[in-house]
């Protein structure tokens, strides 16, 4: 069982660099799976989300290469995969739904997985293929889709991330035009149609609640470079407003972060953006009010570090979490260090300017274990994180020995708890 030792380690600093985005490289991954010629992606963060991604895609038939920072993914013949219980180990693995039912005509995969923070049904991903023309029968815990593709135009109900990135893949290949109606506006997004693009379809309006794919006959192969992993990066950056630090992330982008960097200034912290990167420097001491919103509303992903932040601030700060139904499972963590936090409903209440004291605490998600992690930063003592289903290595590479490099006292201890 992974654990970490997390000392009481003031004022990071120093300079870090982010890492490629987890949740820009695993759709551009499945995306792979949309051309029988290699598709080449530029520095994957080794995540065990990743790993466990490409074990699926093998699975699916794919040829897949690591070659140091790049993998490649070839799948010349794809086809369902036969061990239908990794899918349930990640949420983003039923991305391979959309390439391979718009390849071959015929999908069945199993349910997703992932985080346990919310019911995350895949109705609109399943709903959206349909009206794209595809039959869908539920076999157990399969869901089996067949039938050739035809542009359409979709309204999502929610402007849900994966939903927007699997029709947006099926719909590279369908005949004819598809227009997809407020659909997810998220930098991975973009992200996403720049690579399908370069592949050779042709996609318009990502990025906006409208986006636009003409179908092509194919896909060719392409190498391509993923955006920065906006969610380490703001995470980095909550590490040096709760240590009074002075850090710079370097590689981040301030366009990809713009609610939380307006946040993180409202607590009395600076932030210079430089071209090189984003820096926070000083203490974040006045309480704030976030609602986590689509995007470029306040990403969910930061609610859980951002609550870290609001135990540093004096005075009541108020988390309004709208996107999944149980995203407060830190709070409970964090009471064992002292925090003085109540959850009300979807609103957690904090009450800042408390020192934390270290204790023991368990890694309920992947943000939740981050944030965790900060928590321990800013304790006084030591905090044992214990971490038993490797959440934290599912979706960041190194966080240990990136704060360390600023300072930080933070080990892992692999099975001594
Ligand atoms: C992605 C991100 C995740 C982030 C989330 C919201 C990846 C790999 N993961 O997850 O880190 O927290 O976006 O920014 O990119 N929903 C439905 N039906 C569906 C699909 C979604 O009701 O068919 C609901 C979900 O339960 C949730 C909301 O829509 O309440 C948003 O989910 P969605 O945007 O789909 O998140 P993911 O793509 O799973």
């Amino acid at each position: 069982m992974a654990s970490y030792l997390i000392r009481h380690s003031p004022r990071l600093s120093g300079e870090v660099e982010v890492s490629t985005a987890k949740n820009a490289v695993l759709p551009i991954l499945a995306a792979g799976l949309l051309s029988e010629d290699p598709l080449i992606i530029r520095q994957v963060p080794r995540i065990t989300d990743v790993d466990t991604l490409l074990g699926i895609l093998r699975d699916c038939g794919a040829q897949v290469q690591r070659n140091g920072v790049d993998v490649s993914v070839c799948a010349m013949q794809p086809q369902s995969p036969n061990h239908e219980e990794n899918m349930r180990r990640l949420r983003a693995s039923i991305l391979i739904l959309g390439p391979i039912l718009a390849r071959t005509g015929s999908a069945c995969v199993g349910l997703p997985g992932g985080c346990a923070i919310g019911q995350r049904p895949i109705d609109l991903h399943l709903r959206g293929l349909q009206a794209l023309g595809a039959q869908v029968h539920a076999v157990g815990g399969l869901r089996q889709l067949s039938g050739r593709l035809t542009g359409q135009r979709v309204y999502l109900d929610l402007p849900s991330v994966g939903a927007t990135e699997n029709l947006m893949m099926a719909a590279t290949l369908a005949q004819g035009v598809t227009t997809i109606e407020n659909a997810a506006k998220e930098p991975e997004i973009v992200d996403l149609a720049n690579c399908l693009n370069l592949m050779g379809a042709k996609i318009s309006g990502a990025g906006t609640g409208t986006i636009c794919v003409c179908g092509v006959e194919r896909l060719h192969g392409a190498v391509y470079h993923p955006i920065p992993d906006r969610v380490e990066a703001g995470t980095l950056l909550c590490a040096a407003a709760v240590t009074e630090g002075s850090v710079l992330v370097r590689g981040a982008c301030a366009e990809h972060l713009r609610s939380l960097l307006f946040k993180l200034q409202e607590t009395g912290v600076g932030i210079r953006e430089t071209p090189g990167g984003i820096r926070l420097s000083g203490s974040a001491v006045a309480p704030f009010e976030v609602r986590t919103l689509a995007y470029p509303g306040f990403p969910t992903d930061m609610q859980a570090p951002m609550t870290v932040v609001a135990l540093k601030c004096r005075g009541r700060s108020m988390l309004s979490e709208t996107v999944f139904e149980n995203r407060f499972m830190h709070v409970t963590e964090l009471l064992h260090l002292g925090a003085r936090i109540r959850v009300e409903n979807n609103v957690a209440l904090v009450d800042g300017g408390v020192p934390l004291e270290g204790g023991m605490v368990k890694s309920t998600d992947l943000r939740a274990g981050a944030a965790l992690m900060l928590a321990g930063l800013m304790a006084e003592g030591e905090t044992i994180l214990q971490d038993p289903s490797g959440h934290i290595e599912r979706g960041y590479q190194d966080l240990p020995e990136k704060l360390r490099s600023l300072g930080a006292d933070v080990e892992k201890i692999e099975d001594r708890v």
